[in-house]
């Protein structure tokens, strides 16, 4: 049975007393942040605090409410009702592509290809008629979400979208993007669905719908924020360690504040995630292991058939864990990688740990770049509040891009 707060009249009653407690706790956050040094960040203004502390006030009502609010990804989107974009299907990945480790993970999960939702973004006033193939030379930022692997949506409108859409603003040679609705995991209370790994199978179905359009590989560049960080590291993981599966090595990684270290190995007291505890919008307490936010989130894709320990161990789930196998050459011949962090935030070291692990395998100068944006929380680039900061990293970010 459902947990009681999953149930009405109490999930109701719940948030509206939420609702009434917010009346009065705006303005107190906001009295509470006059003196600089009371805030997280005596960078912030004032407003950046109120905005921080509500949503954080939201970051449990997923799993306490049950308020998974889901796409059903079997549901076609008219494209009259997008802007500058497109809804296209993405076939399920061809059997003979799933070879070696991702066939043996899937095989064991009992996860099977599927066909998936993928969305075109075009920068304003180039949408085509139908989707065209690559122009000589084009370039395509190919996204994949975040949401701790159970939340959120690849369509335009969801706030993650952001990033493609900063992409478009700012580069000079990106016309348009794509992004994949992967298949997004639950368990109990929920009906237990899609574990690990169904999202990484989706991903690299995007993929090959783009190469099967006419896009070299090189021209391709994979870009993940948070949880879809993990899933393009897993991704490249999967098509460099895999040669017999025939796909293509794609032309950079763009890792948004990435999600590498799901059973958060790195706890100590001078970790990121203990010192960056109140400077972020998860919930200011100590990791709660496989309780919470990110807990129902690693238990979910796990599924049933991985355990905790492989969230501790397996690169394909936590490359940058304490404690991950086959460490040595972990990262060899992956492509140019360009990983963007806020300093604020708890997974910091997430990025920090992949950026020197990955700099370790691929020696080349700048081949593996690590801007780390002063006093920004996680994902900053989703969310328009956080600029200049925003405009300024998307800004660094296509400059990458226009000369990868
Ligand atoms: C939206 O447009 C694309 C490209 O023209 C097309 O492939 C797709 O079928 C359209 N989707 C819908 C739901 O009409």
């Amino acid at each position: 049975m459902a947990p009681l707060l999953h149930r009405q009249p109490w999930k109701g009653l719940f948030l509206l007393l939420w609702a009434i407690q917010l009346v009065f706790k705006i303005p107190f956050w906001a009295i509470k942040s006059l003196p600089r040094s009371r805030r997280p960040r005596p960078s912030w203004s004032i407003s950046r605090c109120v905005r921080l502390y509500t949503l954080r006030s939201t970051m449990e009502f997923p799993v306490k409410l049950g308020l998974v609010l889901k796409r059903d990804l079997t549901v076609e989107v008219a494209n009259s009702t997008l802007k500058n974009s497109k809804f296209v299907w993405i076939p399920g990945l061809r059997e003979d592509f799933i070879q070696g480790e991702l066939k043996e993970y899937a095989d064991k999960a009992g996860v099977k290809p599927s066909r998936v939702p993928g969305y075109w973004q075009y920068k304003v006033g180039t949408l085509t008629e139908s989707v065209e193939p690559p122009k000589d030379g084009e370039k395509v930022v190919y996204h994949a979400h975040g949401g701790a692997l159970y939340l959120g949506s690849a369509h335009p409108k969801d706030a993650t979208a952001r990033i493609p859409r900063g992409i478009l603003k700012h580069s000079k040679r990106v016309q348009r993007t794509f992004a994949v609705d992967y298949r997004l995991c639950a368990s109990e209370p929920f009906v237990p669905e899609h574990p690990f790994p169904s999202a990484i199978l989706d991903f690299i179905a995007g993929y090959r719908y783009l190469l099967d359009l006419g896009f070299t590989p090189e021209n391709i560049i994979f870009a993940g924020d948070s949880a879809g960080g993990n899933l393009c590291l897993a991704a490249a993981r999967y098509i460099i360690r895999t040669p017999q599966a025939g796909i293509p090595v794609p032309g950079g990684l763009l890792l948004f504040s990435p999600w590498g270290d799901l059973a958060t190995t790195h706890t100590d007291e001078d970790s990121s995630v203990i010192k960056n505890m109140h400077s972020d919008m998860f919930i200011a307490k100590r990791p709660a292991g496989r309780k919470g936010f990110a807990g129902y989130a690693v238990r979910s894709y796990l599924g049933k058939a991985f355990e905790w320990k492989d969230a501790e161990t397996n690169p394909y789930l936590s490359p940058s864990s304490k404690h991950v196998e086959g460490l040595e050459g972990m990262f060899k011949d992956f492509p140019k990688t360009y990983i963007l962090a806020g300093e604020a935030e708890r997974i910091l070291d997430d990025s920090k740990i992949l950026a020197e692990r990955m700099s370790a395998d691929n020696t080349e100068y700048e081949w593996i770049k690590l801007d780390i944006a002063e006093d920004e929380i996680h994902d900053f680039v989703a969310f328009p509040w956080c600029e200049p900061a925003r405009t300024q990293a998307l800004t660094r970010i296509c400059a990458w891009i226009d000369v990868l």
